[in-house]
């Protein structure tokens, strides 16, 4: 029988082992133990595209649900609100006493009918009345509430009032949490809202590259878990290869194990092929289609930025695109949005998918 191949080269899946984020987990865990007070408990984790934000999300709402929390878990779309509602209703659907669905209102006899009204009780209220009442019923088990909004975005006026509507909860010292995740763009963005500068005051993490020494360790207990061995020269090139960035340790791992076959013991020989399918993957499947959905003037902004060997100035990009600093700021903007580009300082950006530096040069290159 073939064996499963445990890595999940797959956006929003949570992995065999999550590399790092021991700290972000550890905190939260408290802040669930804690239930209110702790700063934790409002948290956003901002990073690139595929630095696992999503992951990590799904594992701070297993801790919520380990400490016996109800959670609701919804993406920043218009609705998210009403969702987040029917969520944690459903969520806390053991706890919460539902009065019967259904009443009977009319009865009429020969010709028989009946009227029937749906108990329209639960749906009283504006959102945040009907989220309070839930959360009175909660607190009779002392049991806390956690809303995560995923790909946070700026432009979404149901996450200010979620903000503005939370931070009433925490005043009224009630258990509840509240996690976000998005790109550093947007998280940006909506903490300089006015409306909700109460964001601006959680806890917030960079999700960075991934510690080699936790790639590693990583990468050698999914190969354990399902029964083969790397050799340490094996596990080395792939950590390198990997860089830190947790997309990259799916595929890296994915194909390493592929090329193992049958073979118990993943061997420098598997690391060197399934390193070099997984830099193909991520070119046919990342850089090749975030390439495509440039604009033109996209196009010219990256060309321009790709001649630095790291960083690039705004001011030095408009010069060699030959427009003015304004216009050139339109593309950055856009850029900076779709999660392409990534700002280190005032004025100065960089590339925050990897290799995608590389990638325009060569299709430049070519054309
Ligand atoms: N800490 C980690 N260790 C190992 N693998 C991880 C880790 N975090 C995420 N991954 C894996 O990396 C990939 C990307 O993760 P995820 O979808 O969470 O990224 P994301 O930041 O939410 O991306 P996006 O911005 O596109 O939504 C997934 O395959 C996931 O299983
Ligand atoms: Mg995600």
């Amino acid at each position: 029988m073939v064996a499963r191949n445990p890595f999940t080269p797959t956006f929003g899946t949570v992995p065999a082992y999550l590399a790092g984020r021991q700290d972000v987990l550890t905190n939260m865990r408290q802040a669930f133990a804690d239930g209110y007070g702790n700063p934790n408990l409002s948290t956003i984790l901002i990073g690139a595209r595929g630095t696992g934000k999503t992951a990590l999300m799904s594992c701070i709402r297993d801790e919520a649900l380990g400490a016996g929390w109800v959670t609701a878990s919804t993406t920043a779309l218009p609705g998210m609100l009403e969702d987040i509602y029917e969520q944690a209703t459903m969520s806390a659907q053991h706890l919460v006493e539902h009065p019967s669905s259904q009443r009977l209102t009319s009865l009429t006899l020969g010709p028989v009918s009946a009227g029937w009204e749906h108990d329209q009780a639960p749906m009283q209220g504006n959102w945040r009345t009907r989220m309070s009442l839930l959360l009175d019923q909660l607190s009779l088990h002392d049991t806390g509430l956690l809303i995560t909004v995923d790909e946070v975005h700026a432009d979404q006026d149901e996450l200010v009032r979620l903000a503005a509507v939370y931070q009433h909860f925490v005043t009224e010292r009630r258990k509840v949490a509240l996690v976000m995740a998005g790109l550093p763009y947007h998280v940006h963005r909506l903490v300089s809202d006015k409306s909700a500068s109460f964001l601006r005051r959680s806890t917030q993490h960079q999700l960075g590259r991934i510690p080699s020494a936790d790639v590693g360790f990583a990468l050698r207990q999914t190969m354990l878990s399902e029964g083969k061995h790397a050799e340490d020269e094996a596990i080395d090139l792939c950590t390198k290869a990997i860089e830190g960035f947790a997309f990259m340790l799916q595929l890296v791992g994915y194909r390493t194990w592929a090329e193992a076959g049958e073979s118990e013991t993943i061997k420098t020989m598997h690391a060197l092929r399934g390193i070099r399918g997984a830099r193909q993957d991520m070119e046919d499947y990342i850089l090749a289609s975030t390439y495509r959905e440039l604009s033109r003037g996209d196009l010219r902004f990256v060309e321009s930025m790709a001649q630095d060997p790291t960083e690039s100035r705004l001011s030095v990009i408009a010069s060699r695109m030959g427009v003015s600093n304004g216009y050139a700021s339109k593309y950055k903007t856009r850029l900076l949005a779709a999660g392409v580009i990534g700002e280190r300082a005032r004025g100065i950006v960089g590339f925050d998918i990897p290799g995608f530096r590389e990638y325009v040069l060569a299709r430049k290159d070519e054309r």
